[in-house]
């Protein structure tokens, strides 16, 4: 396992996590994205080791490093680690026998670790296959995507998930390409996205014209908006009134997703603004504790760059 990851491991926003979960000593807390275990630790200091947490990561290699963690910091009988996917977490808090959350934490996307590694294919800044599976059990990974798809199905990805203005032209380059051969490292794949922009754009680019590619065929292969909404349908009713959901997302897509929630569940009635009587019987459901999304600071951006983009959302379930 990687050494300097496991020592250099900065959770993001951590002061911020433990207030908005305002960890109560003796209760029950999901972390739904392990990854380190960092926010964890953080949460269990907090409540000096008096909390319990159900942790849940779809990263093998990220559990093992996070159990680790927790281990050398004698908790491990407070924290229960499971392989699964947030979007399940509810079997698993039924199976444990717990009545209701006091609070969850999910910490999105991926980790510095899984970006850092070649051969996890996240990155087109150190070759490696065209892999992006967070859970290495997977079957579908990017590798499949890029060359099965059609054109409409990758313009379609590329455009929604990546909001790649140059969508239809990079969706043709790689149809083009593959049709010569198949497309199989993270380099080649970036510079086939090189080649489909247009050269003055290529140019003028702040980042690199795959970057947006990328992250669209990661969000595909891991199916990100999708565990995000199924967790969200449900994860209300396993909450203690008073409970506290606190969601940190690093780009627009889930964040817009976060935002609607929050805000759907704090309204009342949801029926359409020109129907007068209500028929939904929609209730409030939550508190929005964060008017606007909490970010880090200079500081925290200065020593953790992975950071900056962080947006982190609070409620308190009513
Ligand atoms: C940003 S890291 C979390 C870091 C963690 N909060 C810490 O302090 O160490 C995100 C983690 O979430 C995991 N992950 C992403 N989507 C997931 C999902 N749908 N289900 C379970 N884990 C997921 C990734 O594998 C990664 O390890």
């Amino acid at each position: 396992m990687d050494q300097i990851h496991e020592q250099i491991h900065i959770p993001v926003l951590k002061d911020k996590v433990v207030e908005f979960l305002d960890i109560k000593k003796g209760g029950y807390y999901l972390d739904g994205t392990i990854g380190f275990g960092g926010h964890t630790l953080a949460m269990l200091e907090a409540a000096k080791g008096d909390i319990f947490i159900l942790g849940t990561d779809r990263d093998q290699d990220a559990l093992k490093i996070a159990k680790k963690a927790i281990e050398s910091k004698g908790y491990s009988h407070m924290v229960f680690l499971y392989h699964s996917n947030y979007s399940r977490v509810f079997d698993l808090i039924k199976g444990l026998g717990w009545d209701a959350l006091d609070g969850a934490l999910l910490d999105l996307g991926i980790s510095s670790y899984q970006v850092d590694i070649p051969e996890r294919g996240f990155s087109f800044h150190r070759d490696g296959p065209l892999d992006m599976r967070m859970d290495q059990t997977q079957k579908i990974s990017a590798y499949e995507l890029i060359n099965s798809l059609s054109y409409e199905e990758l313009k379609s990805i590329i455009r929604e998930y990546g909001e790649d203005p140059f969508a239809s032209r990079i969706a043709m380059k790689i149809v083009e390409t593959r049709k010569k051969r198949t497309i199989k490292t993270t380099r080649e794949l970036a510079s086939v996205v090189l080649e489909a922009y247009p050269a003055r754009f290529r140019r003028s680019a702040r980042r690199h014209p795959a970057t947006r590619t990328f992250q669209a065929l990661r969000v595909a292969v891991n199916r990100e908006l999708d565990e995000l909404n199924s967790f969200l349908s449900g994860i209300l009713d396993f909450f203690k009134p008073g409970g506290r959901l606190v969601i940190i997302s690093f780009h627009s897509l889930e964040d817009r997703i976060v935002k609607h929630f929050f805000k759907r569940e704090q309204r009342g009635c949801v029926c359409p603004p020109d129907q007068i009587l209500c028929t939904c019987n929609h209730k409030p459901r939550l508190k929005i504790l964060t008017k606007k999304p909490v970010v880090p600071d200079k500081w925290e951006i200065k020593q953790n760059k992975r950071s900056r983009s962080a947006k982190l959302r609070a409620a308190e379930i009513l």
